[in-house]
């Protein structure tokens, strides 16, 4: 396959300042919403304490060995999926695609439940939900219509933070790896770990927050027979740690020549498990508060994983404790931060396979990819059938 006419080679390409820097950029990427909304859940409902086993074996011997597959054919073959899958083979470059295709799908919904959070930090210093979040998410933020309906009717109160999180990581990603996402991880990544710290300490030392911790860490042995628990901690470390989809390819091709990528996806591996196992200790001592307050078992509690956890179920806690507004803050700008680092690094496969394909700038490649993938997420999520098309 000739390489002379690679759009690569027109443009010096972009790099990590350091080790250092692509290391927090992977670990940003990493830790997202599904470490904190989606992990202590799915562990909850899939063993328990138990759920550890499969999730430590689906993390050493899936995650961990494909971040090392990523990391070396990032490295060595220096592209964006499409353009190192076709340097690989030439019929490579439609996997490459398609990877750029998943992420395309993944950032349009992600970027909404990231203005979503953005909104309820906002909405937590006045407790805006009221005496019911349910409805208030549904119907008063959302103006959700019937589970089978499709609308194109603009929900202001989604567009406006939606249209705010595409400003945000365009210009992000406009300055490219070295001067945009770098830096932002660098201040993103110590920022989101601070505040979820302060959130589990405060939690820890909520009333029922033991009982809320038993009955996330209790194993329940029997659950490891099931084939669909297995499956779920596969899921979980595929979704979690970035891999699959092309992610730590991209970040891995502008690593200096000169790089150790073993003991850096061993960091970011550990890095992201450890923190969603703090996040499944947060959440799960605010939920045996919860419980505690209702005087009800943990098992008895309803909406523990994904937006309704997030954006019925907290707010409900929220509302429930001393100092609630502060702990709202600090939970959904947790939310956001983790967001908006996983967000970038779904971008840079969006943005950085157009820029080696037509060997564009950072700048251009965030107008030309940018513009539009802004109006198809306005027009699916922005509207009130949104959650619907999250669901789907
Ligand atoms: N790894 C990112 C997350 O966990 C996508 O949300």
């Amino acid at each position: 396959m000739s390489t002379a006419a690679s759009p690569a080679k027109r443009r010096t390409r972009d790099t990590w300042t350091s080790q250092t820097g692509f290391l927090m950029a992977a670990i940003g990427s990493a830790i997202g919403l599904g470490n904190i909304w989606r992990f202590p859940g799915v562990a909850y409902t899939n063993g328990g304490g138990a759920f550890l086993v499969p999730y430590l074996v689906a993390l050493l011997f899936a995650g961990i060995p494909i971040l090392w597959l990523e990391y070396a054919v990032g490295h060595k073959f220096r592209g964006t999926p499409p353009w190192a899958f076709r340097r690989m083979n030439a019929k490579g470059e439609f996997l490459g695609w398609l990877c750029v295709f998943i992420c395309f799908v993944i950032i349009t919904y992600y970027a909404a439940v990231v203005a979503w959070s953005g909104s309820y930090v906002f909405y937590s210093i006045t407790e805006a939900w009221g005496e019911d979040s349910q409805t208030f998410f549904l119907s008063s933020f959302l103006g959700t219509v019937g589970s089978d309906e499709f609308s194109w009717t603009p929900v202001a109160a989604v567009a406006i933070p939606l249209v705010l999180v595409w400003a945000c990581i365009l210009l992000i990603a406009s300055f490219g790896v070295a001067r945009g996402v770098e830096k932002a991880n660098k201040i993103f990544l110590p920022l989101l770990v601070v505040l979820f710290l302060a959130l589990v300490v405060r939690a820890l030392f909520l009333p029922g927050a033991l009982e809320g911790l038993s009955a996330f860490f209790t194993p329940n042995w029997s659950s490891l027979a099931q084939p669909k628990v297995w499956l779920a901690a596969f899921a979980q470390i595929f979704f979690s740690l970035s891999v699959g989809f092309g992610i730590m390819l991209t970040y891995a091709s502008y690593l200096q020549k000169k790089s150790n990528v073993t003991g850096t996806a061993l960091v970011a591996g550990f890095a992201n498990s450890s923190f969603e196992i703090l996040a499944g200790i947060g959440v799960f001592s605010a939920l045996g508060f919860m419980a505690h307050s209702q005087g009800i078992a943990v098992s008895e509690l309803k909406g523990l994983t994904g937006p309704i956890l997030s954006f019925v179920t907290f707010p409900k806690i929220i509302s429930m404790m001393p100092g609630g507004p502060l702990f709202g803050v600090l939970f959904f700008s947790s939310l956001v931060l983790a967001g908006i680092t996983s967000l970038l690094s779904l971008l840079q496969v969006v943005s950085g396979a157009i820029q080696d394909k037509f060997a564009l700038t950072p700048v251009k490649a965030s107008l030309v990819m940018g513009i539009p993938t802004t109006i198809i997420s306005l027009a699916l999520f922005a509207t009130r059938s949104g959650l619907n098309t999250l669901d789907i």
